[in-house]
């Protein structure tokens, strides 16, 4: 099913969770999913648009693109005039929402966006993130000292070709400073008009609400999906609470809720997969239940698995928005799909 097709599909929420819930319980391998379906509340039956949503005050695209493998993660870094070519799809397609960081590549994947971006810059959203020390050309340690962030800040700036950032997150939490003092540095920036809205990634809810009394964090972006469900452990709240929206990476635990891996997969030693606890032998073995019973409700619906796992992460909250990633066009147009699915609440 692509983007133009506006059939709708309504799904039964409350199934597929009973469902999941026999074939989950227990038996998910390498995630917090154990404690996952049967505990699991949400809000029925929310209309997945293929409109806009919001993060905060921060108006994006109810999908966005995950920008980290074009510089090689799950695969080799790709050629830049084939990503460039790909963004431009996303953005004709709808999709207005990007991400990236200083730390994918270091470095590359900014230059692909920046490059494919600045044709269109009043015309989309731009996330990237700082925390990691790349000045060596590496992947450092954490480093979110006030001159650091200002650093890696006119870097990001110069690769983006822009001299504002929409969504600037901070990466990982520094533990050497204290999150009020990284708050209070990026109110200045945005005080500068160098940056608009403040994120956090990967935080706790006493960092996030530590942070947030500085400086409004307009989205939490963290790892959730229908495999990995700890964010339903108080951090959903949390945001909830606050006003804060939630970007969802890994939505699709890396492709295996699409259906591509099976419990025979093995990964190259070089594949940063095998480096997984969801893509062990074990794991896969045991996390295959799920995908099944995903692939089996996409057939039911004429969806395909990731546009299911998309959709339900949407269908969670308004204010949730996806980002998967992707270097293929074929991927990125089916995953755009799952702006047509809809839950109902039974
Ligand atoms: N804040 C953080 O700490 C953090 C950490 C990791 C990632 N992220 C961000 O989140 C984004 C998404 O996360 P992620 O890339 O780790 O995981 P993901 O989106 O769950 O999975 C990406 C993988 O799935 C494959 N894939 C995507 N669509 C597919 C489809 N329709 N059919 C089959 N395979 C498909 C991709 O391969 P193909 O290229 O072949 O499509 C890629 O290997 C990243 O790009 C990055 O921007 C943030």
């Amino acid at each position: 099913m692509d983007n133009e097709n506006k059939q709708t599909n309504s799904l039964s929420r409350r199934y597929f969770i009973s469902q999941a819930a026999l074939a989950g319980a227990g038996l998910l391998a390498g995630s917090s999913a154990l404690a996952g379906f049967t505990t699991h509340q949400n809000t029925a039956g929310l209309p997945v648009a293929n409109g806009k949503r919001m993060l905060g005050t921060l108006e994006v695209s109810a999908l966005g693109l995950g920008c980290m493998s074009m510089a090689g993660t799950y695969n080799p870094p790709q050629p830049k005039k084939e990503m460039v070519a790909l963004i431009h799809a996303a953005i004709d397609q709808g999709l207005t929402f990007f991400d990236t960081a200083e730390v994918y590549g270091p470095h590359y994947s900014e230059e692909i966006v920046g490059e494919a971006l600045q044709p269109y810059r009043n015309k989309v959203v731009l996330a990237t993130k700082f925390g990691f020390d790349t000045t060596s050309g590496a992947r450092g340690g954490r480093n979110s000292r006030p001159e650091h962030i200002r650093l890696a800040l006119e870097g990001s700036l110069r690769r983006l070709k822009t001299d504002t950032i929409d969504l600037y997150y901070l990466h990982r939490v520094d533990p050497k400073v204290p999150v009020e003092e990284v708050a209070g540095t990026v109110k200045d920036l945005i005080k500068e008009g160098k940056v608009r809205h403040f994120g956090l990634s990967e935080a706790a809810p006493d960092t996030i609400r530590r942070a947030h009394a500085v400086q409004k964090v307009s989205a939490l972006q963290s790892e959730y999906s229908l495999i990995e469900r700890v964010m339903e452990k108080g951090i959903l709240a949390t945001c909830q609470e606050l006003g804060i929206g939630f970007v969802p990476w890994g939505p699709l635990n890396r492709g295996l809720l699409t259906g591509r891996f099976d419990e025979n997969t093995r990964f190259e030693p070089s594949n940063r997969n095998s480096q997984l606890p969801y893509m062990t032998p074990e794991a896969l073995k045991v996390n295959m239940q799920l995908v099944r019973l995903v692939q089996q409700w996409a057939k039911q619906k004429g969806v395909t698995p990731g546009q299911f796992s998309l959709a339900w992460l949407q269908a969670q909250k308004p204010w949730i928005v996806p980002i998967p990633g992707t270097t293929n066009m074929a991927h990125l147009k089916e995953n755009l799909g799952a702006n047509n699915v809809v839950f109902t609440a039974a």
